[in-house]
């Protein structure tokens, strides 16, 4: 069970920060985002990820989480799928404000701006909940001094999955810091797979059949322009970095930066 503000706190682990939950939101049966402090100590860049658990047991479970919040916020934000029986995911589901998030407080992750060459459209390709990295890149403003036009591109099997990425890039528009840059640079495409919808195809493949391009009047993937980041599933992964390497795209790293890079998307 998640740990309540009124039992005894269990001693917090040397390496971890132990923050409160502002907010939670619940999307569907499958997913939902949450808010919890932030310490005044902690540093990220955007797209970065952090290692979550909680207090509930004498070994907490800890699982990869990407920060959905971009590096000036003064609060985390995550965005997490719900697994039935997940040793994280089935507790943390269940957390309400006021309760008691366990953090690493080391950040990594090469979803990062600085481990992209320059271009001048950055494609930010997800499945699932592999937007969270993009929702702190969008929001941040080195997104748009680094890049032109910024393609969020997320595929879901439905709709209803597709509510926290069309949330934020509303609340993206409208943010006093990076509204304006995001006005007409920000470009969203989203995806439907198991049910009817206008684009009901993969993301991958509305890059390789070209949809994606014809729908937002942009030109092909050129790799003296284009940059992109996948975040997804490992099939995922595997397809989006075949899709990059066909165009002659190169995989980058913190230490080399590259014209794309992948992360695995949170799993279980
Ligand atoms: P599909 O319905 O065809 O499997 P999930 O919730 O299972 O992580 O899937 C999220 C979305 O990712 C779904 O729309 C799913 O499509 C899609 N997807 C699954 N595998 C791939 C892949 N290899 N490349 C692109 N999209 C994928």
């Amino acid at each position: 069970t998640v740990h309540s503000a009124t039992a005894p706190m269990p001693p917090v682990p040397a390496n971890c920060f132990a923050e409160t939950v502002t907010e939670v939101e619940h999307y569907t049966d499958r997913l939902f985002r949450f808010r919890m402090t932030r310490p005044t100590s902690f540093r990220f860049r955007s797209g970065e990820f952090v290692m979550i658990g909680l207090p509930n047991a004498e070994r907490p479970v800890f699982r990869a989480y990407s920060i959905a919040s971009p590096a000036w916020d003064d609060s985390l934000e995550f965005y997490s799928i719900k697994v039935p029986d997940g040793p994280l995911t089935e507790h943390l589901q269940r957390i309400t404000p006021g309760d008691t998030v366990l953090m690493r407080k080391k950040p990594t992750g090469t979803l990062v701006l600085d481990a992209l060459l320059p271009g001048r459209r950055l494609y930010m390709l997800s499945t699932g909940t592999g937007i969270a990295p993009f929702a702190s890149l969008v929001r941040d403003p080195e997104t748009y001094e680094k890049f032109e036009t910024v393609v969020l591109m997320h595929g879901c099997r439905q709709q209803a999955e597709l509510t926290y990425g069309e949330q934020l890039v509303a609340a993206t528009q409208d943010d006093p810091l990076v509204g304006e840059l995001a006005a007409d640079r920000l470009r969203h495409y989203t995806c439907v797979t198991r049910e009817d919808h206008p684009r009901r195809l993969r993301v991958t493949d509305a890059i390789t059949s070209g949809r994606v391009f014809d729908d937002l009047d942009l030109p092909a993937l050129d790799p003296a322009k284009d940059r992109v980041m996948i975040c997804g599933s490992m099939e995922m992964l595997r397809d989006g970095k075949s899709l990059c390497e066909a165009v002659g795209l190169e995989e980058g790293s913190n230490s080399v930066p590259g014209t794309y890079v992948v992360e695995r998307a949170f799993v279980d």
